[in-house]
């Protein structure tokens, strides 16, 4: 069968074999879990257990213990678990080490090996295994500084940060694989826009806003506020992620909601949400990070059907319940 027509039939069939790697982390446990609602048999590869690392075990709940889900251990890094890929329909391609702010100082080694070389190592394995299909997680951070217009996948990159330089790394890598003479490989490049929604990753800004209110602990706001982010609801990633990797055709794919909101202003949605103020403790703009992001999504629209459906104020209140539902006293009187 030739490989788009293989790639194709993959996800509409409920005997598919999806690899996942980054299983274990935020959207890679939401994207493990949906794959095997929807009948796949899932593997998940990542450098942290479920049984030793309390967030793993919390993003892999669904998946562990399912019998059509295998959790492997390993460091894309080390040699080893590449035939793994034998005979998976599609590469779910999720590992990486997030993260803008962190990204200039020494961690940028950790960024540069796992977003980069992983990568290398991981195209190479779906080649030799003639994978036909692989979805690559790539990020907003690669535009960097925009007119505030809607970005489309044509508009420059340039991105701000070290991190936002390997993501772009990552995508073209990919890319440049599924270029490759006689390829049997196809890849989409997911430019993700600020995910967000319930096991979102301590580091950013939603997650800490909503425990701010809660808890009465200052969120430290960096810079004036008044930066927008395109606030990614995790379903409609999780939905864009499966569509891609549905289809078979290559190239980067904007994967945003299409509104812009300051941090400001999810301030006000926290607050109105929980009926509690949210307290702020200033501190200096972050290098690297964006004044804003906003995707124009189109592109994914006509490919895969994709559209965001989950607006800002619905998501966050979806990610507050879930934080309810682990923090049950600390909400006892919200909205
Ligand atoms: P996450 O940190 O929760 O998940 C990443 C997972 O990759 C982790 O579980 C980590 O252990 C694993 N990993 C990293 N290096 C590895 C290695 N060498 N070998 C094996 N496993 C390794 O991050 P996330 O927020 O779920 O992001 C997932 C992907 O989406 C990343 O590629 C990230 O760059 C991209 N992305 C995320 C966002 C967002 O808003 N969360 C936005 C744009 C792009
Ligand atoms: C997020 C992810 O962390 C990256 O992995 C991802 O690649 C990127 O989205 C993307 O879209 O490509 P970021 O936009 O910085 O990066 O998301 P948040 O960490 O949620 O921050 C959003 C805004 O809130 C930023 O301007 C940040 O400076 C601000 N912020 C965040 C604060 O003011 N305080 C905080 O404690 C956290």
């Amino acid at each position: 069968m030739p490989h788009a027509a293989r790639a194709f039939r993959a996800l509409a069939d409920s005997s598919i074999r999806a690899v996942v790697t980054g299983a274990a982390g935020f959207i890679g446990g939401h994207l493990t879990a949906r794959l095997l609602a929807e009948g796949a048999d899932v593997c998940g590869l990542d450098r942290r257990h479920p049984a030793s690392d309390l967030v793993a075990r919390r993003n892999l709940a669904e998946g562990c213990g399912q019998s059509r889900f295998s959790f492997h251990h390993v460091d894309l890094l080390t040699p080893g678990w590449e035939p793994v890929l034998n005979g998976a329909d599609v590469v779910f391609h999720l590992a990486a080490v997030p993260g803008v702010r962190p990204s200039w100082g020494a961690a940028f080694d950790e960024y540069a090996s796992c977003n980069v070389i992983a990568t290398q190592r991981v195209m190479n394995a779906a080649i030799h295994a003639r994978v036909p299909r692989v979805v690559v997680a790539s990020s907003s951070s690669v535009y960097g500084r925009t007119d505030g217009r809607p970005s489309t996948e044509n508009a420059a990159t340039r991105p701000l940060s070290p991190y936002g330089v390997t993501k772009l790394a990552t995508e073209a890598l990919a890319l440049a694989h599924a270029g490759r003479a006689d390829s049997p490989t196809t890849v989409a490049a997911l430019r993700y826009f600020t995910v967000y929604g319930p096991g979102q990753r301590p580091d950013m800004l939603i997650g800490r806003v909503l425990s701010a209110a809660l808890e009465g602990t200052p969120l430290t706001v960096y810079g004036s506020g008044e930066q927008r982010r395109d606030f990614t609801y995790i379903d409609d990633v999780v939905d864009a992620t499966l569509a891609a990797g549905r289809s078979h055709a290559s190239g980067a794919f904007n994967v945003g909601a299409g509104a812009a909101t300051s941090v400001s202003e999810v301030l006000r949605v926290a607050e109105q949400l929980t009926g509690r103020p949210v307290p702020t403790r200033p501190a200096p703009a972050a290098d690297g990070d964006a004044p804003g992001t906003l995707a124009d999504s189109t592109l994914a629209r006509d490919v895969f059907g994709w559209r965001a459906r989950v607006d800002l104020q619905a998501g966050m209140r979806r990610h507050l319940k879930w934080h309810c539902s682990r923090h049950a006293t600390r909400c006892a009187s919200t909205a």
